[in-house]
């Protein structure tokens, strides 16, 4: 297994450019599968979740080419089966997304109960709740899987209301509904801009979506899709990363290739812990030169709201900055697994309920740490640029599920640390 490295690494300088979004690019592939047609996407992150999805693709017949770095040719004119194996499934849980155009395609989908991150229990009610709505039977088999029906005349096009915004769900429902006869509206539906992204895939292919972006999407069903090409949005939540390890470092950064408006939410954090954030022509610099650092207090929320994703990284920041900051989740009820790992560190957080306390201004250091999540290994990396001594991660294979190049791309700023084997 591998781990990392880090070690104290002085403030980052220089510049970083921010992959393709892996929050897009997973609904885009899988949205692939909805047209007979080759469909090419660019600016694709290279990251296991991306490796998982294309051979979960390719399992279902696709044939998938890399005609040039971070470019996939997708051809689903070869669809085989409408079963997505476990085997495959349980490495992701944004595998469950292949289910929504399955359905549109071919009447049918099974599809095995999803894996991923542990950070609560994700439960897939709401996907459910929308093919039902286009009036597909719904069939479970124990805990193991979950088949979609549509009836023989089709789907049909229906008000879906979701009891939360979820990003996922929004994404599956839509890409049921765009074969399906007639108008479906999705209310209260996730605003996030990966939405937006897999919409105007959609709407290339034939598809007409409307309204992408904001809480009512209306789609308006047609009798075929075809190939499309689209590039992939930059990673929001990539580039709160780096900002993230710039401003824990006290470090000066340009990051290319980022969408201001999507980070809006951690661009005005930043700038209240004391962090200078600016665009300028080559793309965004983020200062925080060796100056002192204030506390803030976060609250997770959907999008346009802080997003979770960033929660763990941002929290690694408050532990090092002047003052106490309180940090409250409300997306996902298990996602401060980081927080006991952090304070094996030196840091002092107490969690009540959904709720952290962040005693900040404390000297980090180095300990033999768990990545236990994607965004929670992230956050001890970056922790560990600033811990006095060693820190060693284990499990990152949480961290190259969904960062691209995340060593290299450190490395490059000045950051101390290694990939090992053990
Ligand atoms: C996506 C992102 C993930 C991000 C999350 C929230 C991808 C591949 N992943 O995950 O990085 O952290 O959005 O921004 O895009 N829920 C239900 N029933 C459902 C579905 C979800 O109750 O059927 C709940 C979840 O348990 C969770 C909340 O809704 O508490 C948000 O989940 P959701 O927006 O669906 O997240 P994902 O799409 O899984």
């Amino acid at each position: 297994m591998a781990k990392f490295l880090v070690q104290s690494s002085g403030p980052l300088n220089g510049e970083v450019l921010i992959s393709g979004a892996k929050n897009a690019v997973l609904p885009l592939m899988a949205a692939a599968i909805l047209p007979e047609e080759n469909c090419t996407i660019s600016d694709v992150p290279d990251l296991q979740d991306v490796t998982v999805m294309t051979e979960i693709l390719t399992s279902l017949g696709a044939v998938i080419e890399k005609p040039a770095p971070h470019v996939l040719d997708i051809d689903m004119s070869d669809l085989r089966t409408n079963v997505a194996e476990y085997e495959l499934v349980r490495k992701m849980r944004a595998s469950f997304l292949v289910m929504g155009p399955l359905l549109a395609r071919t009447g049918s989908a099974k599809v095995h109960m999803p894996g991923g991150c542990t950070i609560g229990a994700r439960p897939i009610d709401l996907h459910l709740k929308g093919f039902k709505a286009l009036g597909a039977e719904i069939i479970f088999k124990n805990d193991v899987s979950v088949e979609a029906i549509a009836p023989p005349e089709g789907l049909k096009g229906a008000t879906v209301y979701l009891d939360f915004p979820s990003v996922g769900a929004t994404e599956n429902i839509m890409m049921a509904a765009v074969l399906a006869k007639g108008s479906t509206y999705i209310e209260n539906a996730a605003e996030e801009p990966e939405i937006v992204d897999l919409a105007n895939f959609l709407n290339k292919m034939g598809a007409k979506v409307k309204g992408a972006g904001t809480d009512t999407i209306k789609i308006d069903g047609v009798e075929k899709l075809h190939g499309a090409e689209h590039t992939v949005i930059p990673d929001r939540i990539e580039a709160g990363t780096y900002m993230l390890a710039a401003a824990i470092t006290r470090g000066e950064i340009l990051l290319r290739n980022v969408l201001p408006d999507h980070i809006k939410p951690i661009t005005a954090k930043l700038r209240e812990c004391g962090v200078t954030v600016e665009l300028g022509d080559e793309g965004l610099y983020v200062v925080a030169d060796r100056r002192e650092l204030t506390s803030t207090d976060i609250k997770t929320l959907p999008y346009p709201g802080f997003p979770t994703d960033i929660q763990s990284p941002f929290m690694a920041l408050l532990t090092t900055v002047t003052g106490s900051s309180t940090v409250i989740e409300t997306v996902f009820e298990n996602r401060f697994m980081h927080v006991a790992e952090l304070n094996r560190m030196g840091a002092n957080i107490k969690i009540e309920g959904n709720k952290a306390i962040v005693q900040g201004g404390k000297k980090l250091e180095g300990a033999q740490v768990i990545a236990t999540d994607l965004r929670a290994g992230a956050a001890l990396a970056i922790a560990g640029l600033v811990a006095e001594g060693t820190t060693e991660i284990s499990q990152t294979y949480h961290i190259e599920r969904g960062y691209d190049s995340f060593i290299e791309k450190m490395r490059g700023l000045g950051a101390n640390i290694l990939k090992i084997r053990d």
